[in-house]
């Protein structure tokens, strides 16, 4: 096989994951991750250029060589990356990991993914849709619902745009202010209002060509930022692969309800999709449901989903970009994975940047993954919330988090926080 130039998009523990396991690669390749971090930077070439920069991601592609590109987080791939580069009579050529922007729709609106859903009988909460002009419809539709509410901004909202409230009259006010006052912005000029369903949490990763796909391992992450699932929610603060308490019947579950369906209902209704899909799922009983779709791996799972991929990452994306996924076996480490997410102190609220990390491994065995860090004259400074991820492999996940602990007491940085409690509650 030829040498081949790949690029990266993304900036966080994610991408620097991506970079290290494809970084392994048995294949001759050259990396470059636009824009990067630290920890990429050690592993590829970081290109100065934000992942919505379509125009210099062009040039740096053509000026590179790339190959294919991979798209980390789901921004570019809402605003339509991907058909930018169908589009383009120098980049249409040029495979993306991705979906274009109409099958990212599907994490870009929650009612596009809701009629989905329902269109392909795929277990999720009931659910109504409302604009400023249906607003009385959507106060009578929560009327006959029971507490708690679950109120969703249509669109992007960074992850905040989900309120879960108590009181009735509390939730027809934030209807009101999202529909009307903006509350989120345009992201709330329509609203989802939503069934609420209790149980536990876990994520499922599918990869697929457009045509032929595979299922990743599952992973469960933990969103608040305080110890017992408390406080406000992050970006993560860890997550474990496997997931205990998902045995053969509930994983079987999975695949037949959820997987199969949303795979098939891409084709029935003819979107093209070449990438990933995350399926957000819940256990309510002993039945899967779907709470979310995003259109990229999530973060911080992909620190331990990989992981625990022995398969050659650049011969599995190279054959994603190529259409022959068919012609792959996925094959997984038995083990556990565990990773436990460092952020700045103050984080998810304001925090302070620029603050230097010490007693960082100098191995590359170690999987110590960066996302809010800059190298500055050979040294590493905090740039961002989350910082770093460090992320072990152990015989159950028990073994693992103990790894991630011992590893973790080494490094510091001012004002530095991480949840003591992962995967404690399996
Ligand atoms: P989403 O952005 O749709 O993933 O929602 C953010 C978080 O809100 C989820 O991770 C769940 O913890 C919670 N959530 C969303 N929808 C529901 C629901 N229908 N019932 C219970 N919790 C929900
Ligand atoms: N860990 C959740 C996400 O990536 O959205």
């Amino acid at each position: 096989m030829k040498n081949l130039n790949i690029l990266v998009l993304g900036s966080g523990g994610r991408e620097h994951t991506f970079c290290w396991k494809l970084a392994q690669s048995k294949i001759k390749h050259r990396l470059f991750v636009a824009p990067g971090n630290a920890g990429t930077s050690r592993l590829a070439t970081n290109l100065e250029i934000g992942v919505n920069d379509f125009e210099a991601l062009k040039d740096a592609v053509i000026q590179n060589n790339i190959d294919f590109v991979v798209v980390g987080p789901e921004d570019p791939l809402v605003h339509g990356i991907h058909d930018f580069f169908l589009n383009d009579a120098q980049l249409k050529k040029i495979p993306v990991i991705g979906p274009q922007k109409w099958g990212a729709t599907l994490e870009g609106s929650k009612e596009f993914a809701k009629a989905f859903m329902s269109r392909h009988n795929i277990p999720t909460a009931q659910y109504g849709s409302f604009t400023a002009e249906t607003l009385q419809e959507g106060y009578e539709f929560l009327e006959q619902m029971n507490a708690p509410y679950v109120l969703k901004a249509d669109g992007l909202a960074a992850g905040k745009g989900v309120l879960i409230i108590d009181n009735l009259d509390h939730a027809k006010k934030e209807l009101s202010n999202m529909l009307v006052h903006q509350k989120f912005g345009k992201a709330s000029s329509k609203v989802v209002v939503e069934e609420f369903l209790s149980g536990i949490e876990l994520s499922c990763f599918v990869l697929t060509d457009g045509t032929h796909y595979i299922t990743l391992p599952l992973a469960k992450d933990y969103k608040r930022i305080g110890e017992g699932d408390t406080g406000l929610n992050t970006g993560g603060m860890g997550a474990v692969s496997p997931v205990p308490f998902a045995d053969e019947k509930f994983v079987n579950a999975i695949q037949e309800t959820i997987v199969k369906p949303t795979m098939e209902g891409l084709k029935k209704d003819k979107i093209p999709y070449v990438g990933f899909v995350f399926i957000g799922l819940i256990r309510v009983g002993d039945a899967p449901f779907v709470i979310e779709y995003n259109v990229r791996m999530g973060d911080p799972e992909t620190q331990v989903v990989l992981p625990r991929i022995k398969n050659d990452l650049v011969e599995l994306l190279y054959a994603t970009a190529m259409g022959k996924l068919a012609e792959v076996e996925l094959i997984v480490d038995p083990q556990s994975a565990t990773t436990v997410v460092a952020v700045s102190g103050g984080y998810p609220e304001a925090y302070e940047k620029a603050k230097r990390i010490d007693g960082l491994p100098s191995t590359s065995s170690t999987m110590v993954f960066h996302a809010g860090t800059t190298l500055q004259q050979g040294e590493i400074f905090t740039n961002g919330g989350r910082v770093l991820a460090v992320t072990s492999l152990g015989d159950d996940h028990k073994e693992a988090v103990q790894k991630s602990y011992e590893l973790m007491e080494k490094i510091s940085f001012e004002g530095m926080y991480f949840r003591k409690d992962i995967g404690f509650d399996l």
